[in-house]
């Protein structure tokens, strides 16, 4: 199913259903003081501890299973419903009519406003007398390559492209959003001035972004590329992979390099299983996808210190996804571009053929800055490699070992010691526990947000039953427990103070409790404080959540696959819409 439901369409029919009257259809519940208790229904207990507020239109479970929330998610976990079942279930049985909301793909009008750029872009290129393709035909592009590719060019003009939009009467909002167009005040201009257009096409066959490229070597930026947006994320692409992956499967072999001019100029010279990482590293999803087509993957890049920092990054992407690595760096010019213009498609296959596995590549990788005939060298060397060998599997361990022993001259027994003790150390580093990303220790305790919810709690106990929702905001062992021993508490008996809960925790941990909450200051309005923290973090979880799906969508744009697309799109909008509720941006 991929309807959905507006929030305030849930809203009122939860309005107008009353939770004890739902429950109660498969629950004896029984008047206790404002609420109604009975027997949970979510695991097995003997004496009621599952209650049933009208007033609050929750249900939970004290006795330790921990099952809460809305009509809705009752309705959901008893008859085992995702969350639009279950609605329409609860809209049915009660009769109630609720509207479905209308799903729409906004971003098919962005692909669209996209591809007529691309056009006017292609147009300009190939039917004017214009710079960009003189610049081209000097690097030895053909006019085949030009069509294949879509190249273009952008005039040099502030409003070239502007004004041939203004006539469609396009939306200048998402020109600027796509980066098309800049915006100055109530002025816009073209963005792209001057410069070779490169179409960015995902396998899906939308275009996506652009890169430009300056016409001389002085320009900065060399490349200006489409900014990061809802459809263009750069991390998420190959450059020319809508264009050769059937070449890909058919070698059984990519070719990845840096640049767009490298994957456009290797193309023309019938090398065709490539595409570009379009800057240096390789990120894991274009090791993903990539990884679809072909096991198979040759790392092209530039031989200067970028290019070889880059390919020690992409072996480590691409081991992740099980592919054989294989790394090239071009002996003559600067890059692949370079390389096949000036010696031709059959000299650059040669250096296929020899391009060094992983293996080899890290190894020979690793003498760099040493002088390994030296004995000082020799042990850096060797320092520095026994990692990597100790990854091996015992049959190339053994292969390596003896290369390197040949190579550098130590012997194979001195060899197998070293990653031993390597191995040993490896182990003892592992008890240590990382340090937190931002290289601060506060992983290990209560964050401030953690400690105000729990001052309140401890204010107010009674706030526990609202908090049931929210069990997710705390994240820190400590602080879970902490709310874990207050729940029991607050279950048996109703309350609970810091005096219950610091009976049940080590010494050490009712300190650091303590110092925590002692931190935050609530004067009087603990409801109000409470709440706040609960929409600050429901609005730092949504964001994260936001950015995910952005991300899996142009995934799945890749692979085409309309109903995840769809799926993703009705999440995206429910989230974005949560968003507003907890006070994030429009
Ligand atoms: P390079 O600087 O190696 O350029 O950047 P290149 O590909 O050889 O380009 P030409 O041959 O001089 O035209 C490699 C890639 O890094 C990205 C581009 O994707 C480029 O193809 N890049 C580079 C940018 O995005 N912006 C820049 O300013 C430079
Ligand atoms: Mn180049």
């Amino acid at each position: 199913m991929s309807f959905s439901f507006s929030k305030e369409a849930v809203e009122e029919l939860k309005n107008r259903i009353d939770i004890v009257d739902v429950i109660g259809r498969t629950v004896q519940l029984k008047r206790a003081g404002a609420n109604y208790k009975g027997l949970c229904p979510f695991h097995n207990e003997k004496t009621p501890s599952f209650i049933v507020s009208p007033q609050k239109q929750i249900f939970t479970c004290f006795g330790g299973c921990g099952a809460s929330g809305d009509v809705v998610s009752f309705v959901e976990k008893y008859y085992n419903l995702d969350f639009n079942e279950a609605v329409q279930k609860l809209a049915d049985e009660y009769g109630i009519e609720i509207k479905k909301k209308e799903y729409k793909d906004d971003r098919e009008k962005y692909y669209e406003i996209n591809r007529e750029a691309a056009r006017f872009f292609y147009r300009n290129m190939t039917e004017t007398v214009n710079p960009g393709y003189t610049y081209m035909k000097n690097r030895g592009i053909e006019d085949r390559t030009i069509k294949k590719f879509g190249l273009g060019y952008a005039p040099d003009s502030w409003d070239a492209l502007y004004n041939y939009f203004k006539e469609k009467k396009t939306d200048e909002k998402i020109l600027v959003e796509l980066g098309l167009l800049s915006q100055k005040g109530d002025r816009y201009y073209d963005k792209f001035r001057n410069r070779v257009i490169f179409p960015i096409i995902n396998t899906a066959g939308k275009v996506i972004g652009f890169g430009g490229r300056a016409l001389d070597n002085q320009s900065m930026p060399k490349y200006l590329n489409s900014p990061e947006n809802r459809i263009f994320q750069k991390k998420n692409n190959l450059y020319g992979l809508n264009s050769t992956r059937q070449d890909i499967g058919k070698e059984g072999m990519a070719i990845i390099v840096e640049g767009y001019m490298d994957a456009i100029s290797l193309y023309q010279s019938d090398v065709r299983n490539v595409a570009a990482s379009l800057g240096t590293a390789l990120t894991e999803n274009q090791a993903k996808l990539i990884s679809r087509y072909t096991k198979n993957v040759v790392l092209s890049y530039d031989s200067d210190e970028a290019g070889r920092k880059a390919a020690l990054r992409g072996i480590e992407v691409l081991k992740e996804e099980n592919c054989k690595v294989k790394v090239l760096h071009v002996t003559d010019g600067k890059d692949p571009d370079e390389y096949v213009r000036n010696n031709g498609r059959a000299a650059f296959l040669q250096l296929i053929d020899k391009a060094m596995p992983y293996t080899d590549y890290k190894l020979e990788a690793a003498k760099r800055g040493l002088d390994v005939n030296s004995e000082e060298g020799k042990l850096d060397y060797m320092k520095r490699i026994s990692p990597l060998l100790s990854q091996l599997s015992p049959v190339e361990a053994d292969i390596y070992i003896r290369k390197i022993s040949r190579d550098v001259g130590i012997s194979e027994g001195a060899i197998k010691m070293e990653i031993s003790g390597n191995n040993i150390s490896a182990g003892e580093s592992r008890r240590y526990r990382p340090q937190h990303e931002n290289g601060s220790d506060d992983s290990e305790s209560i964050s401030p947000l953690e400690a105000a919810i729990i001052k309140c709690l401890l204010t107010d106990p009674a706030l526990s039953e609202e908090f049931l929702e929210y069990t997710g905001a705390v994240e820190n062992p400590l602080a879970v427990k902490v709310i874990d021993i207050a729940f029991e508490f607050y279950g048996m008996t109703g309350d609970f103070n810091l005096a219950d809960i610091c009976d049940r925790l080590e010494p050490s941990e009712s300190e650091a409790l303590e110092q925590a909450i002692d931190k935050v200051i609530i004067t009087g309005n603990e409801e109000g404080v409470f709440r706040q923290c609960i929409h600050r973090w429901k609005l730092n979880s949504l964001e994260k959540q936001e950015k995910e799906i952005i991300d899996r969508l142009s995934l799945a744009d890749e692979e085409n696959n309309r109903e995840t697309v769809k799926e993703l799109t009705i999440k995206l909008m429910e989230i974005q819409e949560e968003m507003k509720m907890h006070g994030g941006k429009m």
